[in-house]
């Protein structure tokens, strides 16, 4: 018996096994609007086996993508596009899961591919917003803009384009909701003393700084039925001095489980070019956090980073570190992962995989 194939129920979805593709940024829509290439990419890992595909960062407004090609849901074209990939993806026995969230002062950036520093205003780029006025690294020999310190006004006109994209991801028949609260992008920004230097009731200690995060999940949490699962992913350490500490995300998990939040993905980094990135050989430091902050919050946690082998996150299960793993690279290279998981393990892989393919396997 494998735990790692074990089913896994939250409230009321089942995701089939523990095994869920990361959030992964594909720069690839049009206008925020998703199109073959994203219905081929996440359909080829429901049919791969995943329990979980969780769409990537997906942004409230045109301003929060991270890139010109990142996808969107501010409108309903992003959303019937979504509904599309979702039906197959669901079509397949995989949950449909979706990660929202706005990019702040990281926000109107190149592709990576041609770059990855900020576009100019009119370029390709727009003006960026943030919790405070400081670019994300103002000595930089890369163009990094200097965002607009947001008001309270904008504070609650973003809540509420929370609240539309979350409404349009139930309409586009996610099942999962993630909110994205990590890797220096605007809600994480708010929560990190590296980034927030407010004076008001959005800045200053702890409780003030996680209070964007917070009132968001409120409104969020509204309106995603209570029968579907929540996550939040956190950054849940920054990895520099002077940044967020475990400590400081176990609070903010507690906060977050008080508020009806099922899941924690604990993710790392990127708030300031010192912190460590989110995506690195020492992302795998992460993985025992994960199990920290279940073990002290008391909250389901998804543990991600450099996790590519079945036996590796067959342990991080059984362990108790995480109640799903998450894989961005490894299922990048493998959309069959899973299914080559459940071979090693030896668990019957015909229950994951499409009869198409099952039928073959003697
Ligand atoms: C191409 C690519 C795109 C990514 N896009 C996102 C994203 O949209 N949202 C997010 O939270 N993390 C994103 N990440 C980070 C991954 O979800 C994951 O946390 C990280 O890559 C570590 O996992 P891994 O070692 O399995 O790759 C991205 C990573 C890659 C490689």
């Amino acid at each position: 018996m494998s735990a790692l194939f074990t089913p896994l129920s939250v409230k009321d979805v089942t995701f089939r096994n523990r095994i869920g593709v990361s959030p992964m940024c594909q720069y690839s829509a049009t206008d925020g609007v998703m199109n073959d290439w994203h219905k081929v990419h996440l359909g080829a890992r429901a049919s791969g086996g995943a329990g979980l595909v969780i769409a990537e960062a997906t942004a409230v407004r045109a301003d929060g993508r991270i890139t010109p090609g990142c996808t969107g849901l501010w409108n309903d074209t992003q959303l019937e596009a979504a509904a599309s990939v979702n039906r197959f993806i669901a079509s397949q026995g995989a949950v449909p899961g979706v990660q929202i969230g706005h990019a702040g002062r990281k926000a109107s950036a190149a592709k990576p591919w041609d770059g990855g520093a900020h576009l100019k205003d009119g370029e390709g780029g727009w003006p960026i917003v943030g919790p405070s006025n400081v670019a994300f690294d103002p000595d930089g020999t890369r163009l990094w803009k200097t965002p607009a310190q947001m008001t309270v006004a904008d504070i609650k006109e973003m809540q509420d384009l929370f609240v539309a994209a979350a409404k349009r991801a139930l309409a586009a028949d996610y099942k999962l909701l993630e909110i994205h609260g990590a890797h220096g992008y605007l809600l994480h920004s708010f929560f990190t003393p590296l980034v927030n230097t407010r004076d008001d009731e959005y800045g200053d200690d702890l409780r003030n700084r996680a209070r964007m995060m917070l009132e968001t999940v409120d409104a969020v949490r509204a309106v995603w039925p209570e029968n579907l699962p929540l996550s939040v992913r956190l950054s849940v350490c920054d990895w520099t001095e002077g940044g967020l500490t475990i400590e400081d995300n176990i609070q903010m998990a507690k906060w977050l489980k008080e508020r009806g939040v099922d899941f924690v993905d604990c993710s790392g980094g990127g708030a300031t070019p010192d912190a460590r990135a989110s995506i690195g050989s020492r992302t795998a430091d992460q993985l025992k956090l994960a199990g920290q902050l279940r073990a002290e919050a008391g909250i389901n946690t998804m543990a991600v980073g450099t996790i590519t082998k079945a036996a590796q996150a067959e342990a991080l299960i059984v362990e108790g570190q995480a109640d799903m793993v998450l894989l961005a690279r490894g299922m990048m290279q493998d959309p069959y992962w899973a299914m080559h998981a459940a071979m090693e393990l030896g668990v019957d892989v015909k229950a994951h995989i499409p009869v198409q393919y099952g039928f073959y396997i003697k």
